[in-house]
């Protein structure tokens, strides 16, 4: 079919105009059409190519899916080496870093330098010609790496076609490829959800990501690309130092590190990495360390290189938040609700900033899925501030008298039968408040602080004074004499007098508080102030039936169940009885049947707010009707974005969700 003029302009205009958006989504994290407008686009122009294929380039935004799959990589020779970086662990190292460059240049100025966070990902070469896309390639050794162009076109923030001009006819741009913290934790979900091998970490998604000879798996993974430096430049030159060279790049439509910085001295350099390190949990990507690099591009060609790196650059590296161990035996735990927990016990090891020496198993699952036994070596991570986590097994150093893990048939604590209900991956003690360790850790939660709120008594106390015998459940508490408290190991008159208080104190409480505390399976702090709301009364609630309790928005027959053999069984209700006795009570609620003015529409709150506290802002949400969820999913209806908001602003803005900062969230309040 000929191809008219007013076509053509249109495939040209729609091409420009899902070019711009993808730049400011994907390269400037800076939206400017909401998905629905994107897609609309995209639909267009792929109708338009598909009626007329002729019409099609390599470039068109349309081309990014992934191509037939490959038989191998090629190999590509590096023209210019991509080297590595030399490592500075201490401030000494970084001082003798700065100073060798002050001696070699005979300088007595301070010395300025551009600050990058270092990316943990993948090194890859980026080469452009005539401002199109030609090849990607991995740095391999750093001489030779292999042809990955058909992956790396998949990636969106790569672009197939550089932007605007002044670009010289031949360059090479270099950077690392990472997957973000959020798509990691959703594969990870995926993999489980499948019974997959988890990945390990975001690096090694991201490398298993790359290396596909299916680009249209690639394509489906969540890969980004940040550039730190330039290879050959032929026809046409950059700026004058390193920083200005890059935001030509991110001119050019490539994505730079938001938090480069240039600093003078190896103060500034000392400052830059403190607040990397403190702002790390909360960046959507992993990092493990900072890159410095002395910003004028002449002064980098008068240093030069020794062996393999840089004379100009270092890396400041955090301390490492993986580390090799070993299981000295896997232990069982008995929680509130009964389920039974392996837990590894380790030989201590410091990783992540602290000294770890337990990690859960999680399940059976779990431990199968690692292939994991006693005695093993095993990769423990500790990222931000998760509980730590066994990651692998490193089959290759196990021990010829490495045992199989064992799952009891009994409960360690109280010996009653564990029974693993269909369909549920924990296994459960059936002893309930027979069993110690269960009457422990109900009594635990029932202090704790979103309960009831009990100051001063701690976990230590509670396992004390149940195996002394002085509390069996949750009333005792009220029945322990000053006396009791006091002789307690840590203990002594004035303890006791303010843990007395604090009983007293906690008498006065909330319906919600209340419910919560009683540790009822799956009802949490939102359930509870659902119920309550819902409800009004303890009595109400106690006497509600599964069809009552499911008419209650957000409570599904799972939870309506536990709720209701909680309050049959008869030990529940004189517990109950018995704390009402003791004086514990609440004002009831009146139940408010019109709807709210958020009903139903799920919040999230992330960032540092300076108005309120978030807790506070929680609060003033639950009365309008709203929910408040930790994460953002697809059903999240806005996010209220404080200071130094992180991933989760991220994660909004990549599903396209309504984000408010403080001010918009007061006024909409
Ligand atoms: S510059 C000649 N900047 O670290 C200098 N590297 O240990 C070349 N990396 O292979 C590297 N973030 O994969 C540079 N902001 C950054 C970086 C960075 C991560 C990686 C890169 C390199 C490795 C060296």
């Amino acid at each position: 079919m000929p191809v008219s003029e007013d076509i053509i302009q249109r495939v040209e205009r729609l091409r420009e105009e899902l070019d711009k958006h993808n730049y400011r989504y994907y390269v400037m994290d800076d939206p400017s059409v909401p998905d629905a407008e994107y897609d609309r686009l995209m639909n267009e122009l792929k109708a338009i190519e598909g009626e007329y294929p002729s019409l099609v380039v390599p470039d068109s935004p349309t081309q990014r899916v992934g191509g037939e799959p490959l038989a191998a990589f090629t190999q590509v020779t590096h023209e210019m080496p991509m080297l590595s970086l030399d490592n500075a662990f201490n401030e000494d190292d970084m001082a003798d870093f700065n100073r060798r460059i002050i001696e070699r240049l005979a300088s007595d100025e301070e010395i300025e330098y551009a600050c990058e966070p270092k990316l943990d990902g993948i090194a890859v070469s980026l080469l452009y010609e005539n401002g199109y896309l030609v090849r990607g390639a991995t740095r391999g050794d750093g001489e030779t790496g292999e042809d990955i162009t058909q992956n790396v076109r998949t990636i969106n923030s790569i672009p197939l076609k550089l932007m605007g001009n002044g670009f010289p006819e031949r360059i090479e741009i270099r950077g690392e490829i990472y997957m973000p913290k959020s798509s990691f934790d959703a594969l990870n979900k995926e993999a489980e959800r499948l019974g997959n091998k988890p990945f390990v970490n975001p690096r090694n998604a991201a490398a298993g990501s790359l290396r596909q000879l299916d680009s249209k798996i690639t394509a489906s993974r969540n890969l980004e690309m940040c550039c730190y430096s330039v290879g050959i430049v032929e026809g046409g030159s950059l700026k004058e130092t390193h920083t200005d060279s890059l935001h030509c790049l991110n001119q050019w439509g490539l994505r730079i590190n938001a938090e480069m910085k240039v600093v003078k001295g190896v103060a500034g350099c000392l400052e830059y990495y403190r607040s990397i390190a403190e702002k790390r949990n909360g960046l959507p990507y992993e990092i493990d360390g900072v890159v410095f690099k002395v910003n004028n591009l002449a002064l980098q060609q008068r240093l030069g290189f020794v062996s393999r790196a840089p004379r100009w650059a270092i890396a400041h590296k955090f301390p490492a938040q993986e580390e090799l161990t070993e299981v000295l035996d896997v232990e069982f735990q008995v929680g509130r609700t009964g389920a039974v927990t392996p837990v590894a016990r380790l030989k201590p090891v410091f990783v992540g900033g602290v000294t770890v020496s337990n990690a859960t198993l999680h399940n059976m699952d779990e431990i199968e899925r690692l292939g994991l036994m006693i005695g093993d070596s095993v990769i423990v991570r500790r990222a931000g501030d998760v509980i730590p986590k066994v990651v692998k097994v490193v089959e290759e150093k196990r021990p010829d008298n490495a045992r199989p893990v064992l799952f009891p048939s009994h409960c360690p604590v109280c010996e009653s039968e564990v029974v693993q209900l269909e369909g549920e991956a924990v296994a459960r003690c059936s002893g309930g408040l027979f069993c110690a360790a269960q009457r422990k850790e109900a009594i635990k939660h029932y202090a704790s602080r979103k309960a009831m709120d009990i100051d001063g008594l701690g976990d230590k106390l509670v396992e004390a004074l149940v195996d002394e015998g002085h509390i069996k459940n949750v009333a005792d508490l009220y029945t322990l004499s000053r006396y009791q408290i006091a002789s307690m190991e840590r203990m002594a008159e004035k303890s006791a007098d303010n843990l007395l208080g604090a009983l007293e104190k906690s008498k006065k409480t909330k319906l919600s508080s209340f419910i919560y505390s009683l540790g009822i399976r799956e009802v949490g702090e939102t359930t509870a102030r659902t119920l309550s709301n819902a409800f009004g009364t303890l009595d109400k609630i106690r006497n509600a039936t599964v069809n009552e309790l499911i008419a209650v928005q957000d409570v599904g027959p799972i939870v309506a169940n536990h709720i209701v053999s909680f309050f049959e069984q008869a030990h529940n209700n004189e517990i109950i009885d018995q704390l009402v006795a003791e004086g514990v009570s609440w004002p009831d609620i009146v139940v408010d049947t019109a709807d709210k003015a958020l009903q139903g529409k799920t919040f999230v709150i992330t960032g540092t707010l300076s108005q309120m506290t978030r807790e506070e802002a929680k609060e003033k949400l639950l009365a309008l009707g709203a929910k408040v969820s930790g994460s953002v999913s697809k059903k999240t209806y806005c996010l209220i974005a404080g200071e130094a908001a992180g991933s989760k602003l991220k994660k909004a803005e990549e599903l396209g969700i309504k984000v408010m900062n403080e001010h918009e969230f007061i006024d909409m309040l």
